[in-house]
């Protein structure tokens, strides 16, 4: 995935959406957990109050991020070498240049992860998943790339 030019051009996209729907899911499962908290923990808590004044705003912006998304994809929280965090999305199962940033969550938008159990209701969807985030493995995520 990474290097994904040297991939032959038959191959390259096919390779990249499998990769991608691999990469997207890991990600995925391990951003959740049963036991919760109700919001970001250690340095990775600090940043996000640092750079959206609250987890408040910073949630507002995530669910405004993900509610943008149409069709299929992907909403990430995403730091840089530096610390810098972004939220991004990608479509399909495309994944954010992973040279340039490491994700530290992902929330899956494909209609498949909400459609059983809240039907359209994206949003509620979005919200509830705040109660499942699992913030100890985004923070040591955060803290590794501080140190990379
Ligand atoms: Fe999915």
């Amino acid at each position: 995935m990474t290097e994904s030019a040297q991939l032959p051009a038959e191959i390259r996209s096919g390779v990249l959406n499998n990769a991608g729907g691999v990469y997207n899911h890991n990600l995925y499962w391990n951003s959740m957990t049963p036991h919760g908290h109700c919001c970001p923990v250690g340095t990775l808590a600090q940043a996000i109050n640092r750079q959206y004044s609250s987890f408040a705003m910073f949630q507002q912006q995530f669910k405004n991020n993900a509610m943008a998304i149409t069709g299929s994809g992907w909403t990430w929280l995403i730091a840089d070498g530096d610390g810098e965090l972004t939220i991004v999305n990608t479509a399909n199962q495309q994944v954010p240049d992973l040279q340039q940033a490491v994700p530290l969550l992902v929330l899956d938008i494909w209609e498949h992860a909400h459609y059983l159990q809240y039907r359209y209701n994206r949003e509620r969807y979005i919200e509830n998943w705040w109660n499942l985030v699992n913030w100890n493995h985004a923070d040591a995520l955060y803290r590794q790339c501080m140190t990379a």
